[in-house]
């Protein structure tokens, strides 16, 4: 274990849409108040992409600025994966569309799909791959245009979600004991029913009473996915700590899934880490799906005093539609 090749996050980059949604402006689209969506949620405003622009869109912004921090070449890239529900159309898949804009010619990639948890899932994957050896510099991509599927006339959605999306890049550590050192990830088909998107698969194609009905949006039983969000994300974080021998006092950084102000100081407690340990941007941006994880990474790195340093350890964790969720234990590393 101890000299096992891992993957450690050398670079990072994001794109977020200038206009903001703010708790106000829905105030007029809905029957709702500031007041309430601060004190259930956390959120005071959110980011929307400008229709006509994709998922494609704004992982290619998150991406120049990541390997521009790195002074890497999209040449040099052997992998993109895209974590995304939202991808510019079906098929082909969002990365084959950014490998193509960004000219990453000896890239192959792909796209995966699990809600909110899609950046960790896409990171663990990656991680893998460079562990395993095959794979030497890897994009790991969060890019949700979650917008394109919310209905403003639903109060229980459209308060919570917002647009969004960041990029790591993910190298080969070279010193034993640091980088990305274990993942918790699990799945639940049984509570998909709590939040889906119904139309617009092979199951329910795109057709007018699809549409009549709603289909193509976002549904979520908001009760349900809490219960679940607060049970399983505090136990996975707790349960990374505990099988590596750590205890919240050893974190430097908790950055969790920005859902929910109450499901995040749910998990930190449980894990026993202080609120300035804790990374929450969720009043600007509110949930950005798979974008959440790496735009919370994003300050935690470059936007707050005392950033992580060599040594210290990050816990990642994330919840999401599927369901879905996980966390990430790393040892932050630098060259
Ligand atoms: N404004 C005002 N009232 C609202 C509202 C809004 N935007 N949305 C819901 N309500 C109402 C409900 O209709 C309900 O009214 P009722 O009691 O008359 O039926 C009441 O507020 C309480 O609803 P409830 O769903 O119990 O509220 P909540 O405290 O659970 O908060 C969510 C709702 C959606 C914010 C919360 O359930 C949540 O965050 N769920 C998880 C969502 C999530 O994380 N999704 C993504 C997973 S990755």
């Amino acid at each position: 274990m101890e000299n096992k090749r891992t993957a450690y996050i050398r670079s990072i980059g994001r794109f977020l849409p200038e206009k903001k949604l703010t708790n106000s402006d829905l105030e007029k689209l809905v029957d709702t108040s500031n007041e309430w969506i601060v004190s259930r949620t956390g959120i005071s405003e959110r980011r929307i992409l400008e229709p006509g622009l994709g998922c494609s869109y704004m992982a290619v912004r998150a991406t120049d600025e990541c390997l521009e921090r790195a002074g890497v070449s999209p040449e040099e890239l052997d992998l993109i994966i895209v974590g995304t529900v939202t991808p510019d159309m079906l098929f082909p898949s969002t990365a084959c569309l950014l490998q193509n804009m960004i000219g990453a010619k000896k890239a192959w990639g792909f796209d995966l799909s699990a809600g909110c948890s899609g950046f960790l899932f896409s990171l663990s994957t990656a991680a893998q791959l460079i562990e395993s050896g095959r794979v030497n510099k890897a994009l790991v991509v969060g890019s949700d245009v979650i917008s394109s599927l919310i209905d403003y006339t639903d109060r229980g959605t459209c308060v919570i979600f917002g647009d969004g999306a960041a990029a790591v890049l993910l190298e080969a550590c070279t010193e034993p004991g640091y980088g990305l050192l274990d993942f918790n990830l699990h799945i639940d088909g049984a509570g998909g029913e709590f939040l889906c998107v119904k139309g617009g698969g092979s199951l329910r194609p795109a057709s007018h009473e699809t549409v009549d009905n709603g289909e193509h949006y976002v549904y979520q039983d908001g009760r349900a996915v809490f219960k679940s969000a607060v049970t399983e994300m505090s136990n996975v974080s707790v349960e990374i700590l505990e099988r590596n021998g750590l205890t919240g006092k050893d974190v430097k950084l908790f950055i969790p899934h920005q859902a929910n102000n109450r499901i995040i100081e749910a998990a930190a407690k449980r894990m026993g880490i202080e609120e300035e340990k804790v990374i929450v941007n969720i009043n600007k941006y509110g949930n950005t799906v798979s974008a959440s994880v790496p735009l919370a990474l994003y300050e935690a790195l470059l936007e707050r005093d005392n950033p992580p340093v060599k040594g210290d350890y990050l816990v990642l964790a994330a919840f999401g539609a599927g369901l879905t969720w996980g966390s990430t234990l790393l040892r932050w590393w630098e060259k």
